[in-house]
């Protein structure tokens, strides 16, 4: 069901390792069009940077692996390692058919790496394998005050406001301090290690470059968090959109019928989906007033995930990086969600290397999406050398 899954194959190097590529050919939605400066499905080369929906996220990083086995193919005829490649049109929706297709299907993804580029570097010039994503749960808010809109003027004073209440029911989700108010919500979350923290301390962030990078007035997140932990290891709420009432030009005196919100929840370990889900809307329920009906609708989500760095492949990715960028990577997590990663662990139970060579200042799922080419071409020789440095790991023990 759903959209294609691709699979192909290269199995003709025996007794070396067997790498599952993963990628996804699926995109975010492209609006707000009309602030695309080329069309975004036609890719476009402007100061060495390619412009079209996807670029980054995920077809780029899906294609330097092509152009990095094709490359072996071609000087040499074969592949230093056996290579599966999987391929899905689902990601950007929470792959919701993808786990069923990998378990009936284990045998035909055996694996002993899962390699997935579908992740931004720390920065330009500085390679990083990352070893934690979050995960997600996302969810839709229905409000119905009146059958149809009313006059402000006739009846306002008299009914509750759909829009106010939405804004009422999503100012208790947080508090000021940006924690989370739903019950039960921390229960779960892994506590960052003294460890953890000093490293993320010791990668090279500038605060003020970020803030001003985004044009943000001031940062915000949870209180006693640094930016870094905030966006790696805790879990936001946010609004994603709203809809309610008027918003055309002018004025209307009108009591808008219903309020719409599109909210999710990034989640880190050991966070569950369904159990988030089933907090979420308990509290929801809870906290909405009488007046107005409400609904409830269950997105997509994914499983939060991190894995440990002890792995043999981990140090091949750490030398194929430095051919590529010539700088050892650094580690980091991220704060970005791909839900299958947690499903190979625990299906294929093989590692996963997150090998990403995306740049943060991207545009991922945003306008004018794009890929640095000097990152693409960096990129296929040090997938290149992947091959070669996973092949090398087999024999050396
Ligand atoms: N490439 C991203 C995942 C990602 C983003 C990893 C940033 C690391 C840093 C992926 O394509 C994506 O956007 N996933 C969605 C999944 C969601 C819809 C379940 C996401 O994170 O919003
Ligand atoms: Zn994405």
């Amino acid at each position: 069901p759903g959209h294609p899954v691709v699979y192909g194959d290269w199995l003709h190097a025996p007794g070396a390792p067997t790498v599952l590529f993963y990628g996804h050919y699926d995109v975010q939605p492209v609006d707000p069009i009309e602030q695309w400066l080329s069309p975004p499905f036609e890719a476009t080369v402007r100061d060495n940077e390619l412009f079209a929906r996807g670029a980054t996220d995920d077809k780029g990083q899906l294609f330097m692996h092509l152009k990095a086995i094709e490359a072996h193919l071609r000087q040499d005829g074969r592949l230093p390692i056996n290579a599966r490649v999987i391929f899905e049109g689902e990601e950007e929706v929470g792959s919701p058919n993808l786990d069923a297709i990998i378990r009936q299907h284990k045998e035909e993804l055996a694996c002993d790496v899962v390699v997935i580029s579908d992740s931004p570097m720390f920065e330009k010039g500085v390679p990083s394998i990352c070893y934690g994503l979050r995960g997600l749960a996302y969810f839709q808010i229905d409000l119905r005050g009146s059958t149809t809109d009313l006059h402000s003027g006739s009846f306002g004073g008299a009914v509750a406001n759909p829009a106010f209440v939405l804004a009422q029911i999503l100012s208790q989700m947080k508090d000021r301090g940006g924690r989370v108010k739903i019950p039960g919500f921390y229960d779960d979350v892994r506590e960052l290690t003294d460890r953890e923290r000093e490293e993320f301390k010791r990668l090279p962030f500038n605060e003020k470059q970020y803030r001003k990078g985004l044009g943000a007035p001031r940062l915000h997140g949870e209180t006693g968090y640094s930016t870094l932990e905030r966006l790696w290891a805790r879990p936001p709420f946010e609004v994603n959109g709203l809809l309610s009432g008027f918003t055309g030009e002018g004025s209307k005196t009108v009591i808008p019928a219903t309020a719409m919100a599109k909210v999710s929840m990034r989640l880190v370990p050991n966070q569950d989906p369904d159990r988030i889900a089933e907090l979420f809307e308990a509290y929801a329920r809870k906290i909405a007033p009488k007046t107005v009906e409400i609904e409830l609708t269950r997105m997509h989500g994914g499983k939060p995930w991190m894995t440990e760095l002890d792995n043999r492949f981990v140090q091949a990715a750490a030398r194929a990086a430095e051919q590529g960028f010539g700088r050892t990577p650094v580690y980091t997590r991220e704060g970005g969600s791909i839900p299958v990663v947690s499903t190979f662990q625990s299906e294929l139970n093989a590692p996963t290397l997150l090998f990403g060579i995306g740049l943060p200042d991207e545009n991922a799922h945003a306008p004018n999406e794009k890929l640095d080419l000097g990152n693409f071409f960096g990129g296929i020789i040090a997938s290149a050398y992947l091959y070669e440095e996973i092949a090398a790991t087999e024999q050396h023990g």
